[in-house]
């Protein structure tokens, strides 16, 4: 086989592969916590999950009385039955309602799974079906078909809570939505999730590598993020800025094909700088709308990315700061009515 078409092979099946990570209860309980109050009275669907080894199923049928849930929804691909129980792949995908029935309760570690017809893929009409009876869906979709999972959940209006990598904001998609406050990051990012439970078949790789005290195989790659569009305290929380651009003019050099400074650090951010700023993309972790206004992502007028001096420093987003020009304007109608006070004064 040719090179190319092996290597390309090879990436085909390490991309399909992350797609069998499964998330932890521990990582699913530190997230939720802060959406309580959105769960009351509303339908919820997890579409990439088997509920005999889903976490996601197993948090939200544990807390099903707690958070005021109407109904639990789960659905499962054909080709997840049985990847961590050394099952032979299945035809079809399935499907299980739960709704925290005394019965239900007593058969929660064999839930009675009522198989689709077709495959059970997020995409199917019969899982289409279930995602319109639901209100909000929560789960870990495969990364491979990150962009088409989330379209869909936009396409039908849903809210939603997922766990994503950490380069899907830099997706045109994903972060069209971001700019436009569709969707936004979740509270945990990076290393705040601590981990995923992979199949017998995969290789533990990476130094914190483990088997955990349920005898889980845990790989960590820390380079996850959530992304919802579920209101959280945190998108509404300033980021607290000290550095001073006027003064300190050659730490902010300016591109060369954009009106706008770079600033290596969200924690640089000047708090005096009216126009644009290219900052990096972990920005966005911290993002309050309120204070800041998304421009554009990477690229300069010339549509290359952008440049200072002729390099390029790793994906910037360029950003403008609300309040500084509601501060200058403001200084500006003191000023100014100062000013006419003291003409009428001298008159
Ligand atoms: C990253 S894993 C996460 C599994 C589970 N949601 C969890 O968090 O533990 C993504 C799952 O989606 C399944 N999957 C892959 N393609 C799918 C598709 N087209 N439709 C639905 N599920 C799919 C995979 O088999 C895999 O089990």
């Amino acid at each position: 086989m040719a090179r190319k078409a092996k290597n390309k092979l090879l990436k085909k099946a390490k991309k399909s592969k992350s797609d069998e990570f499964y998330t932890q209860l521990c990582d699913i309980e530190s997230e939720l916590r802060y959406y309580k109050t959105h769960f009351k009275d509303k339908v919820v669907y997890c579409n990439c999950d088997d509920p005999r080894i889903s976490k996601f199923f197993k948090y939200f049928a544990i807390n099903f009385e707690e958070l005021g849930i109407k109904k639990l929804l789960t659905s499962c691909y054909r080709e997840q039955t049985g990847e961590l129980f050394g099952e032979q792949n299945q035809d079809s995908g399935f499907f299980f309602e739960y709704t925290n029935t005394d019965e239900e309760k007593s058969k929660l570690n064999s839930p009675e799974i009522k198989l689709f017809k077709g495959d059970g893929d997020f995409r199917s009409s019969e899982s289409i079906e279930l995602l319109k009876k639901s209100d909000i869906v929560v789960t870990n979709p495969p990364f491979s078909l990150f962009r088409e999972y989330v379209e869909q959940l936009v396409r039908y209006d849903k809210k939603f809570l997922i766990i994503g990598n950490v380069n899907a904001i830099t997706y045109k998609e994903i972060f069209k939505l971001i700019k436009e406050n569709r969707a936004w990051l979740g509270i945990n990012l990076g290393r705040g999730v601590s981990g995923f439970i992979v199949p017998e078949h995969y290789e533990l790789y990476g130094t914190e590598a483990r088997i955990n005290e349920f005898g889980d195989r845990i790989v960590s790659p820390n380079n996850c993020l959530w992304l919802t569009n579920l209101d959280t305290f945190k998108r509404h929380e300033d980021i607290l800025l000290t550095k001073k651009y006027f003064g300190n003019e050659h730490q902010y050099p300016k591109y060369d094909n954009y009106d706008g400074i770079n600033v290596n650090r969200t924690e640089d951010i000047p708090l005096d700088y009216e126009g644009a700023m290219g900052v990096p993309i972990t920005f966005l972790h911290k993002f309050n709308p309120d204070q800041f206004e998304l421009i554009k992502f990477r690229k300069g007028n010339d549509e290359k990315d952008l440049s200072i001096n002729g390099k390029c420093p790793y994906f910037r987003i360029l950003v403008k700061n609300k309040r500084v020009k509601i501060q200058s304007e403001s200084v500006n109608t003191y000023n100014k009515s100062f000013n006419t006070g003291m003409l009428k004064r001298a008159s």
